[in-house]
């Protein structure tokens, strides 16, 4: 397992090793100047790119965006529509550009029920990318957490089925090995932009010993100053995992 790093001003405070961020707000921004909501997502889209330059630079090693969720299908079908061009043209661009900052691309969620044009360029980023291990990039795509449980728990009892697992011996390490983020640290920070104070089916059992920091910036507007702030939020928390603060503070007590 990774080794988190320090916080320069902050000896004492690890960084972050896996941010993921609720990116919320598209929408609002775009009501708010008068414009229609596809030129919300579309200047969101201006903001992953800078939010993902500035997570490097901060040599932040997972960073995770919740892109779109399950419940999303149920909007209106030209809103669904215009985000996936938008994530069309966001991989095209994108992905020379991941290759040449060594960025591994993954994709958590029902990436088999995404549009097929997508899937495959989805596909594709992943492909070029799976050998790079400092840095990872996740879009959660056609994710929620309860239809992830479903998936683990099916894929495990066949498991089982198969006599590979042994239902007597299951442990929260091995059943976690079979969610989409089997293979990911949980994360230690999950920002929610646009004020909003819920989850929304992210990363529930992920997120049991993560920092929540909610923000009031809808997405579009949330860029890295925003970002390096809350950054500096988490650092200044102390994290207990269920110990006393002074075992915290000096773990031989
Ligand atoms: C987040 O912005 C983007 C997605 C959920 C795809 P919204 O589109 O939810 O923006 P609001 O919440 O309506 O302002
Ligand atoms: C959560 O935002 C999903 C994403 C950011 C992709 P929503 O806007 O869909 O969440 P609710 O409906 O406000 O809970
Ligand atoms: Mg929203």
């Amino acid at each position: 397992m990774l080794k988190r790093k320090k916080q320069p001003t902050e000896p004492s405070k690890p960084m972050p090793l896996h941010v993921a961020v609720i990116m919320d707000g598209n929408g609002r921004w775009a009501k708010a100047r008068g414009l229609p909501r596809e030129e919300g997502h579309r200047q969101g889209v201006e903001n992953v790119k800078k939010i993902v330059e500035c997570a490097q630079s901060l040599d932040l090693r997972y960073l995770t965006l919740y892109a779109f969720s399950v419940e999303n299908w149920n909007r209106p079908k030209h809103e669904v529509n215009a985000l996936m061009r938008l994530l069309e043209s966001f991989l095209k661009s994108q992905a020379t550009d991941l290759v040449e900052k060594k960025i591994r691309f993954r994709v958590i969620g029902r990436l088999q029920d995404m549009p097929k044009r997508v899937g495959k360029l989805l596909e594709k980023t992943i492909e070029e990318t799976k050998d790079f291990d400092q840095w990872t990039l996740s879009l959660a795509l056609n994710y929620g957490s309860r239809t992830e449980m479903l998936d683990a728990v099916q894929s495990y009892a066949k498991a089982v089925q198969r006599g590979s697992e042994d239902p007597d011996a299951l442990n929260w390490e091995t059943l976690q090995s079979y969610l989409y983020t089997g293979n990911m640290p949980d994360p230690d920070l999950v920002i929610r932009t646009s004020g909003e104070h819920r989850i929304s089916n992210f990363l529930l059992m992920q997120s049991a010993y993560a920092e929540y920091y909610f923000a009031r910036e809808n997405w579009p507007d949330f860029g890295p100053e925003c970002f390096r702030r809350a950054i500096d939020a988490y650092c200044a928390r102390e994290r207990r995992f269920g110990l006393t603060g002074e075992q915290i503070q000096s773990p031989s007590s």
